[in-house]
């Protein structure tokens, strides 16, 4: 793919712990993924996006990287990783990389050099700041709960900062040895095949001056302070002559960055094409709740409340038309950090497949690239637990205990949280109906109880999930839907519609949001279906769709 041409790119993310395990100890691996790629490209995806495959010591699932030029042992060998691509490209399949930029785990060499020896060169690689009377630095908090500062072992009234958990210290990348050292590992896996990279939290890594509290309106305790270290203009300067590097070797290099809280002015910053950061970013800002439907004993963040799909629909007609001339949006709507999106539509309806064929034609043929997160494409749920343990999150526990001190019912308690949590979202890809899913044969990592999808049942069955997202996929590599204008439909909340245009041809897309038929006027002559999910009646250019139905047609 050359530079102007990631805009073809179908993404599919694979969590490797949790998609394939090949060797026998319950968890994912590289040979695992291997074995799947012939199942992955039949799907029609062409892009593989992998989380994090470095050594670590797993406190956050791979993001605590302790060693940026080796697999991690659980996951295989260099020598699986160089099968890994060759397999994939000769599949004609592009494989992305999870970097992890912004911070190391404190196991790292270079961290641990720093807190051991005072005169350490790698005292420079990492951010610390000196306590203020007794006090820490100052009163920003960790997006993981807490203060952003963690002592200094080797310096008394010294501390260092931590944007996640204090396991993970974040690098000063204003250390030119650091963004060096950042090129090189970049260059590394270049050099191993890749094609291109994911960049975990890119826009973290200029913070602010420490020596400043956030307005705090009274609380005692840390306050998330994101102006501070998150999108500062120096992030820019940074990931410029990062890329910049690394498309010296490799032009058509794919960058997909996380941008998280990034606006619409953010997006069309870092994906500007005269510039050299992203193609695409992923931002979280399309989705939001319906948070008046929340049970105030439990925080809104630990309840899947439903989509606001109005919003949605305003997001999409607003982005879609200030990047159309930068860049193209990364269309999703799952990933390893949210919850699975169907625990966000109607809670008796979710498991319809008819709802996830919706959902995909809502998403996938807007103007942009489909960046689907594995399981999806069989409908796959969150995970529930029988217990609040099995989930591994201490924040999550103590909301869960503070909810049964307020009569919330211990049972439903944790089902809300299971439903709401990107831990239940990571379970193991369900390859078939054995008892755990034919990822493995050994108890999974990540265990508990899902729903019946599976992909043995779902290859078999032409109305699936699975085979809508193929043709779906099809469709999608029609030019129509790659450079087609794009233009949203101002229609009630009960209808989500556009239109894509290209040259003299036009397909309109629409889709049901309610449980029941709604109906939607052509203003032009239907020519041709090009796909439909649930019952469909066409008559004088009315059509009615059935409860979350679907249809693709072109009008002349
Ligand atoms: C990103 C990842 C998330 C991880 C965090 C810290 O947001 O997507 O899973 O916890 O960065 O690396
Ligand atoms: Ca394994």
């Amino acid at each position: 793919m050359a530079r102007a041409d990631y805009k073809n790119a179908i993404i599919y993310q694979i969590y490797p712990k949790s998609f394939m395990d090949a060797n026998h100890d319950g968890i994912g691996d590289l040979r695992g993924i291997i074995n799947k790629l012939d199942y992955l490209k039949n799907l029609g995806i062409n892009t593989l996006w992998l989380n994090p495959i470095f050594v670590s010591p797993q406190v956050d699932n791979g993001y605590d990287v302790s060693n940026y030029y080796a697999i991690d042992g659980k996951m295989g060998t260099i020598e699986e990783f160089d099968q890994l691509i060759k397999a994939a490209h000769q599949r004609k399949l592009k494989i992305i990389l999870d970097l992890v930029l912004n911070h190391t785990s404190d196991q790292h060499p270079w961290f641990q050099d720093a807190i051991k020896n005072p005169k350490s060169i790698y005292r420079e690689y990492y951010l610390w700041a000196k306590g203020q009377n007794g006090h820490l630095p100052n009163n920003w908090a960790s997006f993981f709960g807490g203060s952003v500062w963690e002592a200094d072992p080797c310096q008394p009234n010294n501390y260092y900062f931590h944007l996640f958990d204090k396991r993970m210290p974040d690098l000063n990348w204003k250390c030119p040895e650091v963004r060096q050292a950042m090129v090189n590992i970049a260059k590394f896996w270049l050099s191993h095949g890749v094609d291109g990279f994911r960049l975990d939290a890119f826009i973290h890594l200029a913070k602010a001056d420490f020596n400043q509290d956030f307005p705090a309106h009274g609380k005692k305790e840390p306050v998330i302070a994101e102006p501070f270290y998150a999108n500062l203009p120096q992030v820019r300067t940074y990931l410029r002559e990062f890329v910049h590097q690394l498309r010296l070797i490799k032009p058509d290099l794919l960058i997909l960055g996380e941008a998280a809280s990034a606006d619409i002015d953010l997006t069309a910053a870092y994906t500007n094409p005269q510039d050299e950061l992203c193609d695409t970013v992923v931002t979280f800002r399309y989705f939001e709740s319906l948070t008046e439907q929340a049970d105030k004993r439990l925080p809104k963040e630990l309840q899947s409340l439903p989509l606001d799909f109005g919003h949605l629909k305003e997001v999409m007609a607003t982005w879609q038309k200030n990047l159309e001339n930068i860049s193209y949006l990364t269309l999703y709507w799952n990933n390893h950090d949210m919850p699975r999106v169907l625990e966000k539509v109607g809670i008796n309806y979710r498991s319809q497949p008819t709802i996830a064929k919706m959902l995909a034609t809502l998403m996938y043929l807007q103007r942009g690239i489909p960046c689907i997160y594995y399981g999806e494409e069989i409908g796959m749920q969150n995970l529930s637990y029988d217990q609040i343990d099995a989930l591994h999150d201490e924040q999550a526990k103590k909301a869960w205990q503070a909810a049964v001190d307020q009569q919330m019912s211990a049972n439903k308690a944790l089902e809300l949280i299971c439903r709401s949590h990107k831990m239940a979202a990571r379970g193991v890809m369900q390859w078939d109906a054995s008892k755990y899913n034919g990822f493995s044969d050994v108890k999974p990592w990540n265990f508990g109880h899902n729903t019946a999808v599976n992909v043995h049942d779902e290859l078999v069955n032409d109305q699936s999930v699975l085979q809508y997202y193929r043709r779906l996929l099809k469709l999608k590599k029609q030019q129509l839907f790659v450079d087609g204008k794009i233009t949203l439909e101002n229609t009630n909340d009960d209808l989500y519609v556009y239109r894509r245009t290209l040259k003299n041809q036009t397909a309109i897309v629409i889709c049901n949001l309610t449980h029941q038929a709604q109906q939607y006027q052509l203003q032009q002559p239907a020519d041709d279906i090009l796909l439909q999910n649930g019952r469909i009646t066409l008559a004088q250019d009315l059509i009615t769709l059935s409860a979350y139905g679907s249809l693709v047609i072109k009008v002349n």
